[in-house]
Protein backbone atom coordinates (compact mmCIF):
# COMPACT_ATOMS: atom_id res chain seq x y z
CA UNK A 1 0.00 0.00 0.00
CA UNK A 2 1.45 3.27 -0.98
CA UNK A 3 -0.29 6.38 0.77
CA UNK A 4 0.27 9.78 -0.36
CA UNK A 5 -1.60 12.95 1.84
CA UNK A 6 -1.63 16.22 1.09
CA UNK A 7 0.71 16.56 -1.84
CA UNK A 8 1.36 19.95 -3.80
CA UNK A 9 4.36 20.57 -5.97
CA UNK A 10 4.88 23.66 -8.05
CA UNK A 11 7.62 24.92 -10.69
CA UNK A 12 9.04 28.45 -10.97
CA UNK A 13 5.58 29.73 -9.26
CA UNK A 14 3.39 27.51 -11.05
CA UNK A 15 1.26 24.99 -9.21
CA UNK A 16 1.03 21.66 -11.04
CA UNK A 17 -0.43 19.02 -7.96
CA UNK A 18 -2.84 20.61 -5.29
CA UNK A 19 -3.50 18.89 -1.74
CA UNK A 20 -3.43 15.50 -3.25
CA UNK A 21 -4.54 12.50 -0.91
CA UNK A 22 -5.31 8.89 -2.17
CA UNK A 23 -4.26 5.38 -1.09
CA UNK A 24 -2.89 3.10 -3.72
CA UNK A 25 -3.45 -0.62 -2.69
CA UNK A 26 -1.54 -3.88 -2.62
CA UNK A 27 -2.62 -6.60 -5.15
CA UNK A 28 -4.73 -4.00 -7.07
CA UNK A 29 -3.48 -1.88 -10.60
CA UNK A 30 -4.39 1.80 -9.18
CA UNK A 31 -4.95 3.99 -12.16
CA UNK A 32 -4.30 7.76 -12.65
CA UNK A 33 -5.99 8.92 -15.29
CA UNK A 34 -6.43 12.87 -16.42
CA UNK A 35 -5.69 14.82 -19.48
CA UNK A 36 -2.34 15.54 -20.92
CA UNK A 37 -0.51 18.04 -18.14
CA UNK A 38 -3.02 17.31 -15.76
CA UNK A 39 -0.01 16.11 -13.71
CA UNK A 40 0.03 12.20 -13.23
CA UNK A 41 3.94 11.94 -14.16
CA UNK A 42 4.84 14.62 -11.91
CA UNK A 43 2.56 12.99 -9.06
CA UNK A 44 4.46 9.87 -9.82
CA UNK A 45 7.78 11.31 -9.77
CA UNK A 46 6.80 12.57 -6.44
CA UNK A 47 5.91 9.33 -5.03
CA UNK A 48 9.02 7.60 -6.24
CA UNK A 49 11.39 10.45 -5.43
CA UNK A 50 12.43 11.72 -8.56
CA UNK A 51 10.73 15.04 -7.45
CA UNK A 52 10.66 16.58 -3.55
CA UNK A 53 7.09 17.64 -3.04
CA UNK A 54 6.10 21.08 -1.86
CA UNK A 55 3.97 20.42 0.77
CA UNK A 56 2.53 16.54 1.69
CA UNK A 57 3.77 12.90 3.22
CA UNK A 58 4.30 9.71 1.10
CA UNK A 59 3.69 6.57 2.82
CA UNK A 60 4.81 3.30 1.25
CA UNK A 61 2.98 0.86 4.07
CA UNK A 62 4.04 2.10 7.27
CA UNK A 63 7.52 3.81 5.87
CA UNK A 64 7.27 7.22 5.95
CA UNK A 65 9.05 7.86 2.38
CA UNK A 66 9.91 11.72 2.71
CA UNK A 67 11.00 11.07 6.33
CA UNK A 68 13.93 8.33 5.30
CA UNK A 69 17.62 8.14 5.26
CA UNK A 70 19.46 8.01 1.98
CA UNK A 71 20.43 4.48 2.93
CA UNK A 72 16.73 3.43 3.82
CA UNK A 73 15.85 5.15 0.85
CA UNK A 74 17.87 3.07 -1.41
CA UNK A 75 16.77 0.23 0.21
CA UNK A 76 12.94 1.25 -0.60
CA UNK A 77 14.16 2.20 -4.46
CA UNK A 78 15.37 -1.26 -4.69
CA UNK A 79 11.41 -2.49 -3.59
CA UNK A 80 10.63 -0.21 -6.87
CA UNK A 81 9.81 -1.88 -10.20
CA UNK A 82 9.67 1.19 -13.17
CA UNK A 83 8.14 1.33 -16.52
CA UNK A 84 8.62 4.86 -17.81
CA UNK A 85 6.46 6.94 -20.26
CA UNK A 86 7.84 6.64 -23.98
CA UNK A 87 10.48 4.25 -24.95
CA UNK A 88 11.64 1.93 -21.92
CA UNK A 89 14.96 -0.08 -22.93
CA UNK A 90 18.61 0.56 -23.75
CA UNK A 91 18.52 0.36 -27.04
CA UNK A 92 22.24 -0.53 -27.24
CA UNK A 93 22.03 -3.49 -24.89
CA UNK A 94 20.19 -6.56 -26.08
CA UNK A 95 17.08 -8.18 -24.78
CA UNK A 96 19.06 -10.21 -22.01
CA UNK A 97 21.20 -7.47 -20.83
CA UNK A 98 18.43 -5.02 -20.21
CA UNK A 99 16.53 -7.38 -18.10
CA UNK A 100 19.87 -8.37 -16.41
CA UNK A 101 20.67 -4.69 -15.50
CA UNK A 102 18.90 -3.90 -12.28
CA UNK A 103 19.92 -7.25 -11.33
CA UNK A 104 24.09 -6.64 -11.96
CA UNK A 105 23.02 -2.90 -10.37
CA UNK A 106 21.33 -3.88 -7.23
CA UNK A 107 22.30 -7.40 -6.32
CA UNK A 108 25.49 -9.81 -6.01
CA UNK A 109 23.76 -12.03 -7.74
CA UNK A 110 26.23 -14.72 -9.80
CA UNK A 111 26.21 -14.43 -13.49
CA UNK A 112 24.64 -17.97 -13.48
CA UNK A 113 21.57 -17.18 -11.01
CA UNK A 114 21.35 -13.53 -12.78
CA UNK A 115 20.89 -15.57 -16.42
CA UNK A 116 18.43 -18.08 -14.42
CA UNK A 117 16.59 -15.02 -13.19
CA UNK A 118 16.60 -13.17 -16.59
CA UNK A 119 15.05 -16.35 -18.64
CA UNK A 120 12.54 -16.45 -15.89
CA UNK A 121 11.12 -12.76 -16.12
CA UNK A 122 11.27 -13.29 -19.78
CA UNK A 123 9.36 -16.66 -19.70
CA UNK A 124 6.60 -14.62 -17.67
CA UNK A 125 6.06 -12.04 -20.33
CA UNK A 126 5.94 -14.84 -22.90
CA UNK A 127 9.34 -13.71 -24.82
CA UNK A 128 10.69 -16.97 -25.66
CA UNK A 129 14.18 -17.26 -27.59
CA UNK A 130 15.06 -13.18 -27.95
CA UNK A 131 17.71 -13.21 -25.52
CA UNK A 132 20.41 -12.01 -28.05
CA UNK A 133 18.48 -9.54 -29.97
CA UNK A 134 18.29 -5.39 -29.61
CA UNK A 135 15.09 -3.41 -28.67
CA UNK A 136 14.63 -2.30 -32.49
CA UNK A 137 15.21 -5.49 -33.87
CA UNK A 138 11.22 -6.19 -31.64
CA UNK A 139 8.10 -5.13 -32.38
CA UNK A 140 6.38 -2.31 -30.07
CA UNK A 141 4.32 -4.89 -27.52
CA UNK A 142 7.35 -7.17 -27.38
CA UNK A 143 10.01 -4.06 -26.29
CA UNK A 144 6.95 -3.38 -23.75
CA UNK A 145 6.97 -7.04 -22.33
CA UNK A 146 10.87 -6.57 -21.98
CA UNK A 147 10.32 -3.61 -20.39
CA UNK A 148 7.83 -5.37 -17.68
CA UNK A 149 9.96 -8.05 -17.24
CA UNK A 150 13.14 -5.82 -16.37
CA UNK A 151 10.96 -3.76 -14.10
CA UNK A 152 9.94 -7.45 -12.25
CA UNK A 153 13.20 -8.67 -12.01
CA UNK A 154 14.21 -7.43 -8.70
CA UNK A 155 10.33 -8.74 -7.43
CA UNK A 156 9.24 -5.38 -6.25
CA UNK A 157 6.94 -4.87 -3.84
CA UNK A 158 5.80 -1.28 -5.78
CA UNK A 159 5.44 -1.07 -9.44
CA UNK A 160 4.89 2.42 -11.11
CA UNK A 161 3.77 1.90 -15.06
CA UNK A 162 3.88 5.56 -16.92
CA UNK A 163 1.48 4.82 -20.01
CA UNK A 164 2.39 1.17 -20.29
CA UNK A 165 0.19 0.48 -23.58
CA UNK A 166 0.74 4.06 -25.89
CA UNK A 167 1.56 3.87 -29.11
CA UNK A 168 0.46 -0.02 -29.21
CA UNK A 169 -2.59 -1.32 -31.34
CA UNK A 170 -5.57 -1.22 -29.24
CA UNK A 171 -5.28 -5.23 -28.94
CA UNK A 172 -1.62 -5.23 -27.96
CA UNK A 173 -2.42 -3.09 -25.49
CA UNK A 174 -4.88 -5.18 -24.03
CA UNK A 175 -2.36 -7.90 -23.78
CA UNK A 176 0.05 -5.18 -21.92
CA UNK A 177 -2.63 -4.59 -19.60
CA UNK A 178 -3.72 -7.90 -18.66
CA UNK A 179 -0.05 -8.72 -18.29
CA UNK A 180 0.40 -5.88 -15.79
CA UNK A 181 -2.86 -6.75 -13.60
CA UNK A 182 -2.31 -10.80 -13.84
CA UNK A 183 1.32 -10.16 -12.14
CA UNK A 184 0.24 -7.17 -10.03
CA UNK A 185 -2.57 -10.42 -8.39
CA UNK A 186 0.35 -12.96 -8.58
CA UNK A 187 3.02 -10.94 -6.81
CA UNK A 188 0.58 -8.80 -4.36
CA UNK A 189 2.37 -5.89 -6.21
CA UNK A 190 1.06 -2.30 -5.39
CA UNK A 191 1.10 -1.12 -8.92
CA UNK A 192 0.53 2.84 -9.91
CA UNK A 193 -0.74 2.45 -13.55
CA UNK A 194 -0.74 6.04 -15.59
CA UNK A 195 -3.17 6.04 -18.51
CA UNK A 196 -5.40 7.72 -20.59
CA UNK A 197 -6.82 5.37 -22.55
CA UNK A 198 -10.35 4.14 -21.73
CA UNK A 199 -10.16 0.46 -22.60
CA UNK A 200 -7.49 0.44 -20.17
CA UNK A 201 -9.40 2.11 -17.67
CA UNK A 202 -12.75 0.13 -17.86
CA UNK A 203 -10.30 -3.49 -18.05
CA UNK A 204 -7.62 -2.73 -14.91
CA UNK A 205 -9.09 0.47 -13.11
CA UNK A 206 -9.57 -1.16 -9.82
CA UNK A 207 -8.69 1.43 -7.77
CA UNK A 208 -8.76 5.15 -9.95
CA UNK A 209 -7.68 8.91 -9.13
CA UNK A 210 -8.97 10.49 -11.49
CA UNK A 211 -6.59 14.39 -11.46
CA UNK A 212 -7.58 16.88 -13.76
CA UNK A 213 -5.38 20.16 -13.34
CA UNK A 214 -3.46 19.18 -10.59
CA UNK A 215 -6.53 18.65 -8.39
CA UNK A 216 -8.38 15.04 -7.47
CA UNK A 217 -11.71 15.85 -8.95
CA UNK A 218 -12.76 12.15 -8.23
CA UNK A 219 -11.68 8.55 -7.06
CA UNK A 220 -13.63 5.14 -8.16
CA UNK A 221 -13.36 1.90 -9.57
CA UNK A 222 -14.39 1.60 -13.34
CA UNK A 223 -17.36 0.22 -11.84
CA UNK A 224 -18.97 3.57 -11.18
CA UNK A 225 -16.83 5.68 -13.76
CA UNK A 226 -19.18 5.48 -16.51
CA UNK A 227 -22.08 7.12 -14.43
CA UNK A 228 -20.49 9.63 -12.75
CA UNK A 229 -21.68 13.06 -12.62
CA UNK A 230 -18.54 15.31 -11.79
CA UNK A 231 -18.10 17.28 -15.09
CA UNK A 232 -14.14 16.96 -15.80
CA UNK A 233 -14.57 13.52 -15.16
CA UNK A 234 -17.92 13.46 -17.56
CA UNK A 235 -15.83 15.25 -20.32
CA UNK A 236 -12.82 12.97 -20.26
CA UNK A 237 -15.04 10.07 -20.32
CA UNK A 238 -17.17 10.97 -22.96
CA UNK A 239 -14.75 12.19 -24.91
CA UNK A 240 -12.72 8.60 -25.27
CA UNK A 241 -16.14 7.04 -25.18
CA UNK A 242 -16.94 8.76 -28.41
CA UNK A 243 -13.15 8.26 -29.93
CA UNK A 244 -13.17 4.75 -29.02
CA UNK A 245 -16.88 3.93 -29.44
CA UNK A 246 -18.09 2.33 -25.83
CA UNK A 247 -21.32 1.70 -25.54
CA UNK A 248 -22.59 3.06 -21.83
CA UNK A 249 -23.90 0.70 -19.86
N1 LIG B 1 10.56 19.42 -14.70
C1 LIG B 1 9.54 20.28 -14.89
N2 LIG B 1 9.72 21.60 -14.80
C2 LIG B 1 8.70 22.48 -14.96
N3 LIG B 1 7.43 22.10 -15.21
C3 LIG B 1 7.18 20.78 -15.32
C4 LIG B 1 8.21 19.80 -15.16
N4 LIG B 1 7.67 18.57 -15.32
C5 LIG B 1 6.36 18.79 -15.58
N5 LIG B 1 6.05 20.11 -15.57
C6 LIG B 1 4.72 20.69 -15.77
O1 LIG B 1 3.80 20.05 -14.92
C7 LIG B 1 2.53 19.90 -15.56
C8 LIG B 1 2.09 18.46 -15.45
O2 LIG B 1 2.96 17.64 -16.25
P1 LIG B 1 2.89 16.07 -16.29
O3 LIG B 1 4.07 15.60 -17.03
O4 LIG B 1 2.70 15.55 -14.91
O5 LIG B 1 1.55 15.83 -17.13
P2 LIG B 1 0.84 14.44 -17.46
O6 LIG B 1 -0.49 14.45 -16.80
O7 LIG B 1 1.77 13.32 -17.16
O8 LIG B 1 0.61 14.60 -19.05
P3 LIG B 1 0.77 13.52 -20.25
O9 LIG B 1 -0.51 12.73 -20.26
O10 LIG B 1 0.88 14.39 -21.46
O11 LIG B 1 1.98 12.69 -20.01
C9 LIG B 1 2.70 20.40 -16.98
O12 LIG B 1 2.18 21.70 -17.05
C10 LIG B 1 4.20 20.41 -17.19
O13 LIG B 1 4.59 21.43 -18.06
MG1 LIG C 1 2.86 11.98 -18.35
Amino acid sequence: MITVKNISKSFNGTQVLKDISFGFEKGKTNLIIGKSGSGKSVLTKCIVGLFEPDEGEIFYDNRDFLALKSKEKKDLRKEMGMLFQGSALFDSQSVEENVAFPLRMFTNMLEDEILERVNFCLNRVNILNKNNLYPSELSGGMQKRVAIARAISLQPKYLFCDEPNSGLDPVTAIVIDELIKEITDEYKMTTIVITHDMNSVLEIGDNILFIDNGIKKWEGSKNEILNVKVKELHDFVYVSKFLQNIKPK
